[in-house]
């Protein structure tokens, strides 16, 4: 008998839990929405504010409302983006001490809960608090999917394809590893339409200065959107919302997701930005790219980054 009704919960009432939300209602993702947040409020009059799109949505959803962890145990999804937001000029990594304290608290929440449904995580430092979540609720790793290097990777491909005059849905341009400065271009795994980019720098369309001028601007793009509108939010919304839908859909579609390291890529016990698939089991598989000696070692790197700050939120 097909699922007829599907249950998402969002902790986290801010600009980004509602950008994902509002995201998610217009897609018709799911049937029923709860909104839990610390300010009660702001969960509250959010869930008025969206109730508001139902009579007028090409796809009406059935129910959504202000809750509390006792509305998890029956949910499939359950999105968290509570947190504090990032100051201009503060990396993610340094918001660790207060969102790790944050994190382990609603771990507890969702464990008491019962919740045995698929949870997606962009609360940064996200790579680590997302092993920080796995770690408190002891949930089967597969379960628990960080936004990882989604949003990294499609600001990349939006920005190589304006630079190559073609839409980003043709660009396949992937930054791994850490969601933050030390993320990985995988420039040999880049494609406009299966045309690998080494044929486009061969015949001059574009240099490798170009490509790393790139990555740069993608890496550095919310610092650079805290400065001018103090927080980001639509982007990383639609993102969440892409991976809800291929958990819900079952859709078995990859994404550059934070999955969790068992050796994959020479590095282990640690969550981060890497290609997998996505379905109604959560991350299902990681698949591993066979990357340059450069590449390896940047994602090394970033692993390694990763691990020092894992150790600050388990202090
Ligand atoms: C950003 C936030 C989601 O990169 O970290 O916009």
């Amino acid at each position: 008998m097909k699922k007829t009704s599907n249950k998402v919960v969002l902790i986290g009432a801010g600009a980004v839990g509602t950008s994902f939300m509002y995201s998610a209602i217009n897609q018709g993702i799911a049937s029923d929405y709860v909104l839990i947040d610390a300010f009660p409020q702001a969960a509250q009059g959010n869930a008025l504010d969206l109730a508001d799109t139902m009579a007028v949505l090409p796809v009406p959803f059935t129910s959504i409302k202000a809750g509390d962890y006792s509305d998890c145990g029956d949910a499939d999804v359950i999105v968290i983006t509570a947190g504090r937001p990032q100051k201009e000029g503060e990396t993610r990594l340094e918001m660790v001490a207060g969102n790790a304290v944050i994190m382990k608290s609603i771990a507890e929440e969702v464990k008491k809960s019962g919740f045995k449904g698929i949870t997606v995580i962009a609360s940064n430092p996200v790579d680590v608090l997302t092993l920080v979540y796995q770690e408190v609720t002891g949930f089967d790793q597969h379960k628990v999917i960080g936004s990882g290097t989604t949003l990294d990777s499609a600001r990349l491909r939006r920005l190589l394809a304006d630079k190559l005059n073609v839409g980003a849905e043709s660009v396949d341009a992937f930054l791994a590893g850490e969601h933050g400065d030390s993320s990985v271009a995988v420039w040999s795994h880049a494609s406009v339409m299966g045309q690998p980019i080494s044929k486009y720098i061969a015949d001059g369309t574009i240099t490798q200065a170009d490509l790393d001028q790139i990555r740069e601007e993608a890496v550095h793009m919310a610092y650079k959107i805290i400065e001018l509108k103090r927080a980001t939010f639509y982007g990383i919304g639609v993102c969440l919302a892409k991976i809800v839908k291929a958990v819900l859909r079952n859709e078995r579609t990859t994404l550059m997701v934070g999955a969790k390291l068992n050796g994959e890529y020479g590095n282990k016990d640690l969550f981060t930005g890497v290609p997998a698939i996505i379905g109604q089991n959560g991350w299902e598989a990681i698949i591993e790219w066979n990357l340059t000696e450069n590449e390896q070692n940047l994602f090394n790197q970033s692993c390694a980054t990763l691990s020092t700050t894992i150790a600050k939120a388990r202090e």
